[in-house]
């Protein structure tokens, strides 16, 4: 029987381990669940992701500030937010293998017992479904107890309203305005999956913007434009994302309109990121339980209102693994086929590598010198001497660097390198002193149209 053919999701999996992206969490003791540590090249882009995000939407602004809350908060926050009574996935166990399956994803899991593939397939009986809390439980201070009882957070945006008043307070912004974080939540999922689609523990990148009540529709459709088109301006191929908005019935209890941005995923189109209409249920509802008002007093009209809340709310790891799975071609040249990457390079891992040609007459050393130039300048490089000078190429493709720098005899001789454009494999000569400035403005000035 022919052997089957590795799907996009495996090569990209097995990409992703090899280089050093993502690797299986714990996995010297046989994992734990789909739980996913990020290697060196992971942890780059994943930082990437954040600085592009934290730039579009609190850096470039001046109405977005920063918090970075606790993972921890008092249970009350939870009770309150409507998280302990309502947070919660429909599930379904097999009487027969004991698997346990979220019901509303039946069609997409697999069964535990092979050859069988759906739920229910191995020829057991489907329990009728139950609610399942997804917060994870942790005890706080020495002693366990009912009293002790706290949760891991699943999401950030509660730790920022309870510190709307404070941020209100100290930086003297007034509605609209919005405060942001990133931050890892927790999420005790029945079926995690997709690699990290879909995990346990996943990082948000969550901003609260809180604005008049009758401003609320024109901030909705703001947000929703500007979340959508930093997708595209990173390098989103735009016919593999759609605005899809909720119907009625899909709605979160606190929100009346949300809208995802999704992508065409290999395994079909799935929630990139949610906007959402919150009105003002956290604030009040945190009024009421803590007994600290939170409405803003406006000095102009005197007036004392709960801001309506317009929230972007996107997550991190589903940000990287997008980039990956978009940027990812395996490309037919004249003579074989090339794995590449096509990153935005404000995205990519590593911006530039240096190579000197060959391993003598002095290019080592003037590459290592050239190398620490650029690292001077902040940008992230690597450093190669091994293999023939198209392999090393190649292996950069690979991993999405958008430059690669050359260190030859015109290096020694006349203060020229070669940079090597990785989506159109064009060279050109570049004078080691405006090295720096041009591979800058190649990043500022990268377009989708520079994608073969
Ligand atoms: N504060 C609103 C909120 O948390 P959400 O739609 O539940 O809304 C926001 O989550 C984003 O967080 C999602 O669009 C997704 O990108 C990410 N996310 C949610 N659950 C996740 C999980 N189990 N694994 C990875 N990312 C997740």
């Amino acid at each position: 029987m022919a052997k089957p053919q590795p799907t996009l999701m495996d090569k990209i999996v097995s990409l992703c381990k090899r280089r050093g992206f993502i690797f299986p969490a714990s996995e010297i003791y046989g994992g734990i669940g789909n739980t996913y540590d990020y290697g060196p090249l992971g942890v780059e882009l994943k930082r990437r992701v954040k600085d592009a995000w934290w730039n579009a939407v609190v850096t470039a602004r001046a109405d977005v500030v920063g918090l970075d809350s606790a993972i921890i908060q008092n249970p009350k926050t939870w009770e309150t937010s409507g998280h302990v009574a309502g947070f919660t996935d429909p599930m379904v166990d097999c009487k027969k293998c004991k698997g346990r399956f979220r019901a509303d994803h039946i069609g997409d899991l697999s069964c535990p017992e092979k050859p069988s593939k759906r739920p229910g397939e191995c020829g057991g009986e489907l329990t009728e479904p139950r609610s399942f809390n997804l917060m994870f439980k942790t005890h706080v201070g020495p002693m366990e107890g009912s009293g002790s009882v706290a949760y891991l957070r699943p999401e950030t945006a509660q730790g920022i309203f309870l510190n709307f008043k404070s941020v209100l307070e100290c930086s003297r912004l007034k509605p609209p305005f919005g405060i942001a974080q990133i931050g890892k939540s927790f999420r005790n999922e029945i079926t995690p999956g997709n690699f990290v689609f879909r995990t346990r523990e996943f990082e948000q990148a969550e901003m609260e913007f809180f604005v008049p009540p009758a401003e609320n529709d024109e901030w909705y459709e703001h947000w929703r434009g500007v979340r959508f088109d930093w997708y595209i301006d990173h390098g989103i191929s735009p016919e593999r994302l759609r605005l899809r908005e909720h119907d009625a019935a899909e709605l979160a209890h606190y929100s009346t309109a949300t809208a995802d941005i999704e992508y065409e995923y290999p395994f079909g189109w799935g929630e990139l990121e949610g906007i959402a209409c919150r009105t003002d249920f956290d604030l009040a509802r945190h009024s009421e339980a803590s007994g600290v008002d939170l409405r803003y007093f406006d000095p102009q009209t005197k007036e004392r209102y709960f801001p309506y809340v317009i929230e972007p709310a996107g997550g991190v790891d589903r940000m990287a693994l997008t980039f990956l799975i978009d940027a990812y071609e395996e490309e037919e040249l004249e003579k074989d086929t090339r794995v590449v990457l096509h990153f935005h390079p404000a995205i990519a891992p590593t911006t530039a590598a240096v190579f000197p040609l060959v391993k003598k007459e002095g290019m080592p050393e003037r590459a290592r010198e050239i190398e620490a130039e650029l690292r001077a300048a902040r940008m992230t490089t690597f450093y190669d001497e091994k293999a023939a000078i198209g392999r090393r190429y190649r292996r950069q493709d690979e991993v999405g660097t958008p430059f690669c720098v050359t260190v030859d005899g015109d290096t020694l001789a006349e203060d020229l390198v070669t940079v090597r454009h990785r989506d159109t494999m064009e060279q050109e000569r570049v004078a080691t002193g405006e090295l720096v400035s041009y591979l800058d403005d190649a990043v500022r000035n990268w377009g989708r149209a520079s994608r073969v």
